[in-house]
């Protein structure tokens, strides 16, 4: 059978594609390969949430005296948090099955590989079959990376060291846990083990944590950690693994930490490999993603590619975006995909999130700014609901044209409004017209307008 549109991979980027595409009325063939939802339904940003929710109420338990509430005894029952889990898994994979099917997108869940281009058009195989289509779009993910590090392969083999799928479905807690690499996973899952009582060692090579984040808030997050008992050893690179422990270096020095366990969060790679995109000659860049416009066109006719594989954001969020744009190119509304306005979020407790340019990358861009930084004790709310919160909020405005830039917060909630900056950065909205709209009262939002009155 012939189809309007092949998708590969059935992930955020895929499943919504297939969804917008069928219901503009193309006839949608999809591949899985492993989970409909892909890792951020199954074994990403969704189960994550789940666990860290868990040890948010955990948290609150043990904490809880200074609201005035005693909570006489609490513990963790891991094996109820990851039933718990699977079954917040299973809810949102069973909506997406369902809404593929309400819009007739054919589904199969078999490893596709592209075989060439025919006069038919696209052919792509399943275990022997063939399916032809006019349109391919390849949303393949990625992933993790696993670099050839001595005894880091065998350690994963014998289920030392974990990976972003692993560290979600431990049902039990390692007493030590080394966790290579400080981003956001690292420091997601950081925040979970310490929580729930593991001793947690963070090695990360860089001399902050968090990558990207605004470098001040970076470091509040770090002493919030180091003050609830993680260990960090920054500026140290891994250089192997043994069966019970993690050796780094650090200063020309080697170290050896002992561990129950190992998660390895050192960044994630477009999923590219065997995915016979040499059969057809898709343009790759050296790190291997697929090279795409602000179309999400590659460089064949009708071959669009969307998500974590064009290595541009790795997030789902972006991927959700960048999915429509191709779908609506393709369908032949015009549409592009703008990454100035991108929020990123790190769920922590307490949460950091951003927006548009941080001092760093302003600086980098030769920008004419200022920022300014405020307490986030500014926020009624907060203060209400944050016994001995410290977070902040830093404000960019860019000098020439009073717009702002970027937003940077710490602080909880700052998940839930970062995309009220986001909005205003996207609309380009000016220091002044944002000084005249109204927020709820009392919210931690406020933070944001109240922060531009500093400028
Ligand atoms: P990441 O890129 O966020 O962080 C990797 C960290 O590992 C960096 O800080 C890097 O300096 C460090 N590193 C690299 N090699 C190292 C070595 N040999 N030794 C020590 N440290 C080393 O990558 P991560 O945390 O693995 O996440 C992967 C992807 O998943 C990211 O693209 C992220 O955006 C996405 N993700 C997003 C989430 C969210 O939006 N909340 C949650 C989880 C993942």
């Amino acid at each position: 059978m012939k189809y309007d549109l092949i998708v590969i991979g059935g992930g955020p980027a895929g499943y919504l594609a297939s969804e917008r595409a069928a219901a503009k009325g193309l006839n949608v063939l999809l591949f899985e390969k492993r989970n409909l939802g892909g890792v951020c339904l199954n074994e990403g940003c969704v189960p994550s949430k789940a666990l860290l929710y868990s040890a948010k109420i955990y948290d609150y338990t043990k904490h809880s005296e200074q609201y005035g509430i005693k909570v006489t005894e609490s513990s963790i029952d891991q094996q109820v948090v990851i039933k718990r889990k699977n079954k917040v898994v299973k809810t949102l994979v069973t909506g997406v099955k369902g809404a593929l099917k309400h819009h007739n997108v054919t589904v199969v869940e078999k490893t596709a590989k592209i075989e060439k281009k025919s006069s038919e058009g696209y052919v792509v195989s399943a275990d022997n079959e063939k399916y032809t289509a006019n349109r391919l779009l390849i949303c393949a993910g990625s992933v993790p990376i696993m670099p050839p590090i001595p005894g880091l392969h065998e350690g994963y083999e014998k289920g030392f060291v974990l990976t972003n799928r692993e560290v979600l479905d431990l049902t039990e807690i390692p007493k030590n846990l080394v966790i290579v690499g400080g981003g956001v996973i690292g420091l997601e899952m950081a925040s979970y083990y310490n929580s729930v009582g593991s001793t947690v060692t963070v090695v990360e090579m860089l001399d902050k944590i968090g990558g990207p984040i605004d470098d001040e808030i970076s470091e509040l997050l770090r002493k919030e950690y180091e003050k609830k008992g993680v260990i960090f050893n920054l500026g140290s690179k891994v250089t192997s693994f043994t069966e019970n422990s993690v050796i780094f270096e650090k200063d020309g020095k080697s170290f050896e930490i002992l561990a129950d366990k190992t998660l390895v969060s050192i960044g994630r790679r477009p999923a590219t490999k065997d995915l016979g995109l040499e059969n057809i000659g898709v343009e790759t860049d050296k790190r291997g993603a697929i090279i795409t416009d602000s179309f999400g066109r590659t460089n064949l006719a009708e071959v669009y590619a969307a998500g974590d594989i064009n290595g541009m954001s790795m997030l789902a969020h972006t991927a959700y975006r960048e999915a429509e744009v191709c779908v609506n190119n393709m369908t032949g509304k015009k549409d592009i995909m703008r990454y100035n306005a991108i929020p990123s979020v790190i769920y922590t407790n307490p949460e950091v999130a951003s927006v548009g340019e941080t001092e760093t990358t302003a600086k980098q861009k030769n920008m004419n700014f200022e920022s300014v930084k405020l307490s986030m004790k500014f926020s009624g709310r907060y203060v209400a609901e944050n016994e001995g919160g410290n977070g902040i909020c830093k404000v960019l405005r860019e000098k020439d044209t009073n717009r702002l830039i970027g937003v940077s917060l710490i602080g909880n909630y700052a998940s839930e409004l970062i995309y009220g900056a986001a909005m205003m950065i996207e609309t380009q909205m000016t220091v002044e017209d944002i000084k005249e709209l109204v927020f709820p009262h009392p919210t931690v939002c406020e933070i944001i307008r109240e922060a531009l009155f500093a400028f």
